[in-house]
């Protein structure tokens, strides 16, 4: 049965961890022969702009053999020119994998559902899994991913955080959010995090209160893509949500600071926070590449033999 990535919610937690152990094993070993994509075709359809996830996927599936369909939303119309339902019935007869990003995460439910495909959700105003992969990733190779790391972000309780929770429900860690009040994350998926009983999870109001030794500052835009109608009200409710170098004062000392970006220097982060030495806002963007291609390579089959450490033959094998 074809196997989606709209959310983690669906997967175990031993199945994310192989899909960052085929990310970290690309990422160390750059494998010339492994073409889990080989003769096979992506879909890449975004109706919001995008630079690392639009970039990544496309070199990425390059890398793993196949080539990829890039089709802008003004050039399908889903909704207007297609109905949802024809989009992922047509585009399953010419493709092997969808991949999406857009406004309602119910149009990549919809999708998924009418698909014959694989469908991966590149970022919807619900949730963006693929970025907290690359995150989880990130904080992996640092060494920065225990029960007791301090992961705090700061700002929009928006699509980012939500992917956050759902992290928080599989892998365990100290999540506190600071966020002003009427921008709190989606109650449910809250709700979810906390009663899975696997992360300590709290939220707050003060910035400050929540950076106290934090391990990680996390942050994002004050508006994301599709509100920019609300900027004035957001800029207004966001003053003083920002991790600047007071902010990092009241961290830890190897405090790291993360941003999905992009980034609006002097609103969520200032440049001097962002530039820093303590940012790892690059490698951050880089892991991107290696997550779409462990997520591509785990849905079509590729499986570490073992956690990469303790593997004798390093190579994936296919189930
Ligand atoms: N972080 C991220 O998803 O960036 P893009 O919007 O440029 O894809
Ligand atoms: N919250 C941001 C994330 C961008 C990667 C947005 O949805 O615009």
């Amino acid at each position: 049965m074809k196997k989606d990535f709209l959310s983690f919610e669906p997967f175990a937690k031993a199945e994310l961890q192989s899909m960052l152990d085929l990310s970290i094993w690309m990422k160390k070993e750059r494998p010339r022969n492994f073409k889990p994509l080989a003769d096979k075709t992506v879909a890449l359809i975004f109706e919001k702009p995008s630079l690392r996830t639009h970039v990544s996927f496309e070199v990425g599936i390059l890398q793993l053999g196949g080539q990829s369909v890039y089709l802008a939303g003004s050039i399908i119309g889903i909704n207007t020119r297609e109905s949802i339902k024809d989009v992922a019935v047509v585009l399953s007869q010419y493709n092997d994998v969808i991949v999406i990003r857009t406004f309602s995460h119910t149009i990549v439910e919809q999708i998924a559902a009418y698909a014959s495909i694989p469908v991966i959700n590149a970022l919807t105003d619900l949730l963006h899994p693929c970025q907290v992969m690359a995150d989880a990733m990130t904080l992996m190779e640092l060494g920065r991913f225990s029960p007791s790391t301090k992961i705090v972000f700061v700002g929009d309780g928006n699509n980012m955080v939500n992917s956050w929770l759902e992290l928080a429900a599989q892998f365990p860690f100290h999540f506190v959010i600071a966020a002003p009040a009427g921008y709190a994350p989606d109650p449910a998926i809250l709700n979810r995090a906390q009663h899975a009983g696997v992360s300590a999870i709290e939220i707050v109001h003060d910035p400050l209160e929540a950076a106290t030794d934090a391990d990680v500052l996390y942050t994002d835009v004050w508006v994301s893509m599709g509100q920019e109608e609300e900027r004035a009200a957001r800029t207004q409710a966001f003053n003083g949500y920002q991790i600047n170098a007071a902010l990092l004062k009241r961290a830890q000392k190897d405090c790291v600071v993360m941003h999905c970006l992009p980034a609006h220097r002097g609103e969520e982060i200032t440049a001097d926070v962002l530039e820093g030495s303590q940012s790892v806002v690059l490698p951050q963007a880089q892991n991107r590449l290696h997550v779409q291609k462990g997520i591509l390579a785990y849905l079509h089959g590729a499986r570490m033999p073992a956690r990469y450490e303790d593997v004798v033959t390093n190579e994936p094998v296919f189930i």
